[in-house]
């Protein structure tokens, strides 16, 4: 049977993936960015997930206005690196897990999800850069991801209940596939930020910070916050976070379980125009 283990929640900027790939990780201003997230690769050494579910959004790249899926799930063998204007990132293709992103389909689908199944796609900084925080430069990604991409991008979007909600139904997928795989669940993207428009520049410590506690122990009031709250409070691309309600959904305390044990906190202000949060929860 495979298992969720393990629960990541990162940030995703464009910038933090250029500022590796161009060699200054080490500079004053990415330090502390990068700081944050040692503890972490040295846990994915330990912890060896067999599969990363990368929860992440598409910023136009692999889809734009022509068609915008909802929840769509890679089920390719592999997953090309996007170029986004200055050249695909140096980083290692994406190897996929067809055989169980198909039973995670099969699964959520008759869960009453409606996913979109993508068979071919290019995958750009939502997914790449939380890769590249939690792993590194390594010549080849760890383990197989499947990438779940969700629209946050075009109006209209998920609500966070509903991300909640598909979160368990991913949960039970994963337990019923007949193989013993450490999976791991990440929820990417936020925390407050907000990129065009009079309040661009936007960042909003306080509500970041009481959304975190309430995610880890309160995750039903943290999926009961309205979307309006996302846009007032994050900023317009503060609604990345309904993303990370879709790996707590997964965890099991959720499901009756235990709670997660909280393996490593992280919020820094700034990195280029986001407040960058990360957490990793282990399953008890
Ligand atoms: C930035 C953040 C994002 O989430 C994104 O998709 C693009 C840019 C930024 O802070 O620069
Ligand atoms: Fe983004």
């Amino acid at each position: 049977m495979a298992r969720i283990t393990a629960s990541v929640y990162t940030s995703h900027v464009p910038a933090i993936g250029a500022a590796l790939d161009l060699g200054k990780s080490g500079e004053p201003y990415w330090k502390p960015v990068f700081q944050g997230y040692e503890y972490s690769k040295q846990w994915m050494q330990d912890q060896k997930p067999d599969v990363i579910f990368l929860v992440y959004n598409d910023h136009a790249t692999a889809f734009s206005l022509e068609m915008i899926p909802t929840f769509a799930i890679g089920c390719a063998a592999e997953f090309t690196p996007a170029d986004e204007g200055w050249g695909p990132r140096p980083v290692p293709k994406v190897i996929g897990h067809p055989e169980l992103a198909a039973h995670i389909a099969q699964s959520v689908i008759q869960d009453d999800f409606d996913l979109t199944i993508v068979n071919r796609m290019d995958v750009d900084h939502g997914l790449t850069v939380p890769l590249s925080l939690m792993c590194g430069q390594p010549e080849a990604w760890p383990c197989p991801v499947i990438p779940f991409a969700v629209n946050v991008v075009q109006y209209p979007v998920p609500n966070g209940r509903r991300c909640y909600n598909l979160g368990k139904a991913i949960r039970k997928a994963v337990k019923s596939y007949d193989r013993p795989l450490n999976v791991q669940i990440w929820g990417t993207g936020g925390m407050s930020h907000q990129l065009q428009g009079a309040r661009a520049g936007l960042i909003n410590r306080e509500w970041d910070n009481a959304w975190l506690d309430k995610l880890i122990a309160d995750p039903e009031a943290a999926a009961a916050t309205p979307h309006i709250d996302y846009v007032r409070e994050a900023g317009s691309e503060g609604i990345e976070l309904v993303m990370w309600l879709i790996a707590r959904g997964a965890m099991d305390d959720v499901n009756g379980g235990a709670a997660p044990t909280v393996k490593h906190r992280f919020y820094h202000v700034p990195a280029s125009n986001t407040a960058v949060g990360h957490l990793i929860l282990e399953n008890t």
